[in-house]
């Protein structure tokens, strides 16, 4: 069956699945390329993928839910001399995974055929069943020495796990032209991005427990201070603004500065980057003229059930046009800016590559995802994410978490 007289509205797994040719489709080739080059890697690769394409075990860990933990009860899991708790982390994480990457895989078979088609999109999907595979295939941990093998492979499927943020912003950005229904593209990412941010997070935890860090209980920093944060992630950008622009805007910050409590630190992290992100880069290009530029004031209050984080710009707000658009994925004004400033943009497009990130050491500048990125995780961990703003003066953006040791329930991860 040629591609071309496939429906567009059906999707890749209906479409696969009735295409009685499936196993000659190219659409492995579509993944890579480079035939000639990788020939028997890409071979091989075919094999695992066409035949967990089929896998019912997919289907199956795809029909089962998820086991959602609080961020409590991963903090205050019991610790043992005997290292019980590794353990049964470890056995805990080798049943959860698969279910949640299965899910995933049932996202990505789910989008429209002309999208799941996407060459860089493909190779997200494969990561994902690849991740799958090896996961439903590890042994059963009954002991320290396998669990030793297991963290070893969540630290590689971490790291080649890597760029996948980067990888979903460039192939939606391709396959733009094709996307007519929006919230399902939005559905898509948001529960992609988020699942992923949870069991990058439960890795991290799992990873965490085998070594002491000072005020850390796993990947929970329990004298957790903002203002700290804000600092440093403000510090970094700053550096990066000046070597652009020639100048940067001085960071403020007020409110509960002293202010330290329970909490994950890498989605804060990246949420903050994203932020100061985009008010460092109005400011500087609102004020292009003039060498003294004003400053970007972050406002701290942390109350008993939540803590909220007002970043205020006066980087001369949105027009009403672009407004409604700022929170959709791959919207962006950076690509005039690019051709502006072709010979300046490398160093903006390094930016996230910045180690210090943790949360996001994939590239991301100007893919117009910073926003609704940071949206997904602030709702994700219980809170939201909004802006106000005052075209022609500034724009203020309100980040609302609730607190995870609070009396009522925070979020799940
Ligand atoms: N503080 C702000 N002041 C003025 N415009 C803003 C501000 N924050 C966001 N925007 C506008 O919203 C758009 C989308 O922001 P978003 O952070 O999602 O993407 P980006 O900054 O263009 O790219 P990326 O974050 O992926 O590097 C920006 O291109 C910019 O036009
Ligand atoms: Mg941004």
């Amino acid at each position: 069956m040629a591609l071309h007289t496939l429906a567009l509205g059906e999707n890749l797994h209906t479409v696969l699945r009735k295409t009685a040719q499936f196993q000659q489709l190219p659409w492995i080739s579509l993944v890579s390329r480079n035939v000639t080059k990788e020939a028997q890697h890409d071979r091989e690769r075919s094999q695992s993928v066409t035949a967990f394409y089929y896998q019912s075990a997919i289907d199956q860990a795809a029909a089962k839910p998820s086991v959602r933990l609080t961020p409590a009860a991963i903090m205050y899991a019991g610790r043992s001399h005997d290292k019980s708790h590794i353990l049964r982390s470890a056995q805990y994480l080798s049943k959860e995974l698969p279910v949640r990457i299965a899910h995933r895989i049932a996202g990505f078979r789910n989008l429209p055929f002309i999208v799941g088609c996407n060459p860089t999109l493909l190779q997200v999907h494969e990561l994902y069943i690849r991740a799958f595979n090896i996961l439903s295939n590890f042994p059963v941990i009954t002991s320290l020495d396998q669990e030793e093998n297991f963290s070893k492979t969540l630290r590689q499927l971490l790291d080649d796990h890597n760029d996948v943020v980067t990888l979903l912003a460039e192939g939606f950005a391709q396959v733009r032209k094709h996307i007519t229904d929006e919230t399902l593209i939005r559905t898509f990412l948001d529960r992609t991005l988020t699942s992923r941010l949870g069991i990058r997070m439960l890795c991290e935890h799992h990873l965490s427990l085998h070594d002491e860090k000072p005020n850390h209980v796993g990947v929970v920093n329990v004298a957790f201070s903002p203002r700290k944060l804000i600092e440093k992630r403000a510090q970094y950008i700053q550096s990066v603004c000046q070597e652009k622009y020639g100048k940067a805007p001085e960071i403020v910050c007020n409110g509960h500065l002293n202010s330290t409590f329970p909490y994950i630190q890498p989605p804060l992290e990246y949420i903050m980057t994203e932020l100061l992100k985009n008010s460092f880069r109005a400011t500087a290009e609102a004020h292009g003229t003039t060498s003294h530029l004003p400053e970007i004031v972050v406002t701290i209050a942390s109350n008993e059930n939540d803590f909220v984080i007002r970043v205020s710009d006066r980087g001369g707000g949105i027009s009403q046009k672009v407004a409604s658009k700022v929170f959709d994925y791959n919207f962006t004004t950076a690509g005039s800016v690019r051709q502006d400033q072709n010979q300046e943009v490398g160093i903006w497009e390094g930016f996230m590559d910045n180690p210090q990130s943790s949360a996001n050491p994939g590239k991301m500048h100007g893919y117009g995802f910073g926003l609704p990125t940071a949206r997904a995780y602030a709702v994700y961990l219980g809170g939201s994410l909004t802006m106000e703003t005052m075209q022609g003066i500034g724009s203020d953006v309100y980040l609302r978490l609730s607190h995870i040791d609070s009396a009522k329930e925070s979020f799940r991860i």
